[in-house]
C-alpha cells in the first residue's frame, strides 16, 4: 500500500520557533497562497450573530443519563435532556432558534449545528469558534435556521458524539419540491455500549491496536454492538405507521461515528428527494449509501400493505442491522415484518441534481487545495496531507472566493469528508459531507467563501477526527 511520506512535523516547530506564521509558501502545496507572503494575512471578521428576538426557545441539558435500546438493555450513556437520540429541533425555514446549553457533564463540550452554515462564533467547534463549555457552565446558541433542510446537532468535543450527544435538527421548508403526506425522521447510528476510546488509548477491543500489522488493511472498529434506528435496537424496533395511498417523507440522518450505512426499505422503492438537506430532482432508487454526516431524505409511496423493514446494513462492520418497520394500518398484530430483498438499483452520487445551482462556483477556481488523505505509518494518525490536526497548518482562503478542494484517499478505508459552514458542490449535488472511497478515490468539491471565519474540515468517522484528520479553513484578507 503507497504511503505518502509523513510531512515533518518538526519543519512545522521550526517555523513556529522562527515565527514564520504563514505556512503555505512552504508547506509544499504551491499556489495555495499566492499573495500573501511570509505574513500571513489578518483575518477576516466574521458575521455576527443575530440578536433578534428568538421564533424558538430550547434548553438542552447534556447529562451523563441511562437509555435503553431494547426492554433488556440499559446503557450508561451521555444524554441532552435525558433523551437518546436527544430532543428532535423543529423550527419554520428563516426561524431564529435560540439553544441554551446547559453542561451538566464532568467535562467540557460544546454543540455542533451540522451543516447549517451558521455565523462562525456559534459552530461549536472548540478552541477554534469558541472555549468549551466548562462542567457546570451554560452556553447559548442563537441563529437564523436556514436554509430549510435535514440536519442533526452534536457534540463537537473529543469521542462525545459516540456517547450520544447527538439528536435531529429539521428546518421546515415553506413549500416542499415533493408532496407528501406524513414524515419520518429515521437517525441511524452506531451503538457503543461504554466508553469511546481511541485505539491508540486501548479502545477498541482485541484488535491489538493500529501498529499491529493486522491493522494496516483495514481500520480498528470500535467493539460496536449493534445498530440503532432512532435508539433502538432491531428487537425492539420502532414503527411507523403508514396508510395505503400516502407519500411518506423519511428523513434519514447517518449520526454514527464510524459507520457507513446501506439503506433499503423493503417492498418500497424510494424517490430520493434531498441530499444533506438540500433539494435534488427526484430520482428513484432501491437503495442509497451514507456515511457519517451525511443526510437523505425520500419520499415512499405507500401502495403495497404489510409489515416492512427499513433496514441500514452496516457496510464496515459485521454487526446485525439497524431496523425499523413500516406498517400499514390494515395489516393487523400478526405477521413478521419483511426484510428487504437485494439492491439492484442503488443510488450514486453521479444521480443527484440539485434543484438550484450553488451561487459562486461556476468556471474556474481561484483557488486550488489538493489534499491527501492517508493514515499515519505507525501510530493511530489520519492525516491530511501528512499532518495530524491540531498540528496543521490552516488552509487560507479570500472572501468571495471560489475555492476548490481535490481529495485524494491514499488509506484502504473511506472518509466522509465534511465543511463547516458551507455548502459545496460535488458533482451536480450540493452537499456538506462527501465520501472519499479508499484506494486511491478522489473526489472533488467546490464552494463559494461567503461566510468568514475559521472552519473545520474534517472527516466524520469521529475516530479518524480525533487522530488528527481535520484542517481548519481560515478567511484572511
Ligand atoms: Cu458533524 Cu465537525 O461535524
Ligand atoms: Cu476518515
Amino acid at each position: 500500500m503507497p504511503h505518502r511520506e509523513q510531512r515533518s512535523l518538526s519543519r512545522r516547530r521550526l517555523l513556529q520557533l522562527t515565527g514564520a506564521t504563514t505556512l503555505g509558501a512552504f508547506a509544499g502545496c504551491a499556489g495555495q497562497l499566492p499573495d500573501t507572503g511570509n505574513d500571513g494575512g489578518r483575518e477576516v471578521t466574521p458575521r455576527s450573530t443575530v440578536t433578534d428576538e428568538p421564533d424558538t426557545s430550547v434548553s438542552l441539558t447534556a447529562a451523563s443519563g441511562t437509555i435503553r435500546p431494547s426492554p433488556e438493555t440499559s446503557t450508561a450513556n451521555w444524554t441532552y435532556n435525558e433523551q437518546f437520540p436527544g430532543p428532535e429541533l423543529r423550527v419554520q425555514e428563516g426561524d431564529v432558534l435560540s439553544v441554551e446549553l446547559t453542561n451538566d457533564l464532568r467535562e467540557e463540550t460544546t454543540i455542533h449545528w451540522h451543516g447549517i452554515p451558521v455565523p462562525n462564533p456559534v459552530d461549536g467547534v472548540p478552541n477554534v469558534t469558541q472555549d468549551p463549555i466548562a462542567s457546570g457552565e451554560t452556553f447559548t446558541y442563537t441563529f437564523r435556521a436556514e436554509p430549510a433542510g435535514t440536519y442533526f446537532y452534536h457534540s463537537h468535543v473529543g469521542l462525545q458524539l459516540d456517547r450520544g450527544l447527538l439528536g435531529p435538527l429539521i428546518v421546515e421548508e415553506p413549500n416542499p419540491h415533493v408532496e407528501y403526506d406524513r414524515e419520518y425522521v429515521v437517525v441511524v447510528d452506531d451503538y457503543l455500549p461504554g466508553e469511546p476510546r481511541l485505539p491508540s488509548d486501548g479502545g477498541m477491543g482485541g484488535g491489538g491496536g493500529m501498529g499491529g500489522g493486522g491493522g494496516m488493511m483495514g481500520d480498528v472498529r470500535p467493539p460496536y454492538e449493534g445498530h440503532l434506528i432512532n435508539g433502538r435496537l432491531p428487537d425492539d424496533p420502532q414503527t411507523f405507521d403508514v396508510t395505503e395511498g400516502q407519500r411518506v417523507r423519511f428523513r434519514f440522518v447517518n449520526a454514527s461515528s464510524a459507520t457507513v450505512f446501506g439503506v433499503r426499505i423493503a417492498g418500497h422503492e424510494m424517490t430520493v428527494t434531498h441530499a444533506d438537506g438540500q433539494p435534488v430532482e427526484p430520482v428513484d432508487a432501491d437503495s442509497f449509501v451514507f456515511g457519517a454526516g451525511e443526510r437523505y431524505d425520500a419520499v415512499v409511496e405507500a401502495t403495497n400493505p404489510g409489515k416492512w423493514f427499513v433496514q441500514a446494513d452496516a457496510l464496515d462492520g459485521n454487526e446485525p442491522p439497524a431496523r425499523a418497520v413500516v406498517e400499514y394500518g390494515s395489516a393487523g398484530d400478526s405477521g413478521t415484518p419483511q426484510p428487504p430483498s437485494s439492491s439492484s438499483n442503488r443510488l450514486q452520487y453521479g444521480d443527484l441534481r440539485a434543484v438550484s445551482a450553488l451561487d459562486g462556483v461556476s468556471g474556474r477556481p481561484d483557488r486550488t487545495f489538493d489534499l491527501t488523505l492517508s493514515r499515519g505509518r505507525d501510530e493511530y494518525v489520519w492525516t491530511i496531507d501528512g499532518q495530524a490536526y491540531p498540528d496543521a497548518d490552516p488552509l487560507q482562503i479570500r472572501p468571495g472566493e471560489h475555492v476548490r478542494i481535490r481529495m485524494t484517499n491514499q488509506s484502504p478505508v473511506v472518509h466522509p469528508m465534511h465543511l463547516h459552514g458551507h455548502f459545496f458542490q460535488v458533482g451536480n449535488a450540493i452537499k456538506d459531507t462527501v465520501i472519499v472511497p479508499g484506494h486511491r478515490g478522489q473526489v472533488t468539491l467546490d464552494f463559494h467563501a461567503d461566510n468568514p471565519g475559521r472552519w473545520l474540515f474534517h472527516c466524520h468517522n469521529l475516530y479518524h477526527l480525533d487522530a488528527g484528520m481535520a484542517r481548519v479553513i481560515k478567511y484572511v484578507e
